[in-house]
């Protein structure tokens, strides 16, 4: 039986009919160290990486790439980074936290976030982040505060609002003019105006993130001439070059066999044709293209594994639902946004299917249905079952809904699979619930 790998990691495979990953026998996992957990096959998630950066630098441009650690966060993946030489892109102060104990170097750090503390942006500053990416004029106003009087100057981005609504889910849509996020573009020259005021920061350049789970290169495109058009009103009105454009992530995944591939090659080619085309039309040299690819990289690498609990049978004795162990704590997607996913039987993955069943999660939650309809072979309390596609937006998304423990990451690669995180115990939940 032949796997998608453009929906399973690379290394997925059915060996006597059970699904392997990074070599190891996901069954055997799950009855070790017990489920809900969650796989990464690190051979995935380098390759993903090694990929942008190829992609990029075929293209001849000057680039960064970082990786966008709010798709999925943990020591071992920040090490994994900062081997593969990427930058990283933060929201918290504790993502920062992470960022310094994996020993990614901070000059390769930007700190994302429409409301980040006080403390939080100390922190950046104390600890040098490559740069701070400044949401508001409030934030602006803050930073400048905040820095005066550092031998230091601290690299500011100012993120835009570029008013392209991107084809994808409300949800994750964010570069619309009615956005949270980002300062309006009649904005920025009283942003820029006070960075470049300010002693202790220096403007390193433009950010934009026009959303999530993308297909549509037009849309980036369109981003790329933004902000190219925005640092060239910078240059004429405050005679400012700006260093560095960032158009954020976005590229999409297959989930399922019938969605669109997002290709990297592709991405990339579009980006840096944009940034070129638009930079010539202003007579400009094109500044230094940062991309934030999350979903892209983690997605695919990442596989869930569930134990059948029960099954619900309808009047003629067939499973309507299967229940599984885990569900819309550890993976929010499906209910807060109808995502889909696909899924094997890991027990019995090349067994013929029989009729499509729901597969519902354990959680207080008539919407906590992890797959609305999948053909799976006949499932019995105690099979393993294994969700593709599941590293990105997942775990990061986490919560203790039900006061259940969150799960388990496993790293899997060449036949061995490491403890990354381990599973949260009730212990933990209880610490910190100290009664009256
Ligand atoms: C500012 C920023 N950069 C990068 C990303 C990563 O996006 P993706 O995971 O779709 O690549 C996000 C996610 O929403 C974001 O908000």
């Amino acid at each position: 039986m032949t796997l998608p790998l453009y929906i399973w990691p690379d290394t997925a495979e059915v060996r006597d009919g059970r699904l392997h990953i990074g070599g190891c026998d996901v069954v055997a996992l799950a009855h070790e160290h017990s489920t809900p957990l969650y796989l990464i096959d690190e051979a995935t998630v380098r390759g993903a990486m090694r990929a942008y950066v190829a992609a990029f630098a075929a293209t001849g441009a000057s680039f960064r790439v970082h990786y966008a650690s709010k798709a999925l966060l943990n020591t071992a993946l920040a090490q994994i980074v900062a081997h593969e030489g990427l930058g990283l892109d933060v929201i918290s102060g504790a993502e920062l936290l992470v960022a310094r104990r994996a020993g990614v170097p901070l000059g390769r750090v930007h700190m994302h976030g429409n409301a980040k503390t006080g403390a939080e942006l100390e922190r950046a500053v104390a600890w040098g982040v490559g740069a701070i990416v400044a949401d508001s004029l409030d934030e602006v106003e803050h930073l400048a505060a905040l820095t005066e009087g550092r031998d230091h100057a601290q690299g500011v981005l100012l993120r835009l609002a570029p008013e392209i609504d991107a084809h994808t889910h409300a949800h994750i849509a964010t570069g619309g003019s009615d956005s949270k996020f980002g300062l309006p573009l009649a904005a920025l020259d009283t942003a820029a105006a006070r960075v470049l005021a300010a002693p202790g920061l220096r403007l390193l350049g433009l950010h934009a993130h026009i959303g999530s789970q993308l297909f549509e290169l037009g849309d980036l495109r369109a981003t790329l001439a933004v902000l190219v058009d925005q640092a060239a009103r910078l240059r004429a009105r405050h005679g400012v070059m700006v260093e560095e454009l960032s158009p954020g992530g976005g590229l999409g995944v297959a989930y399922t066999a019938d969605q669109a591939q997002g290709g990297i090659g592709a991405y990339a080619r579009a980006l840096v044709d944009a940034l070129r085309a638009s930079c010539a039309e202003h007579g400009m040299a094109p500044p230094r293209l940062t991309v934030e690819p999350g979903r892209s990289i983690i997605a695919r690498a990442g596989v869930a594994l569930y134990t059948i609990v029960a099954r619900k049978l309808d009047g003629d004795g067939a499973a309507q639902y299967l229940h599984i162990d885990g569900g819309m704590a550890d993976n929010i997607r499906p209910a807060l946004y109808g995502a889909r996913y696909t899924a094997l039987l890991a027990d019995r993955a090349a067994a013929p299917a029989g009729p499509p069943v729901a597969v519902a999660g354990r959680y207080c939650e008539s919407g906590d249905v992890l797959l609305r309809e999948i053909a799976l072979p006949a499932a019995r309390p105690g099979d393993t079952l294994a969700v593709a596609t599941a590293g990105a937006y997942t775990l990061s998304m986490a919560s203790n809904y039900n006061l259940v423990p969150r799960p388990a990451v496993l790293l899997v690669s060449d036949g061995r699979a490491r403890l990354i995180q381990r599973r949260e115990t009730e212990s933990d939940l209880l610490a910190r619930d100290v009664g009256l």
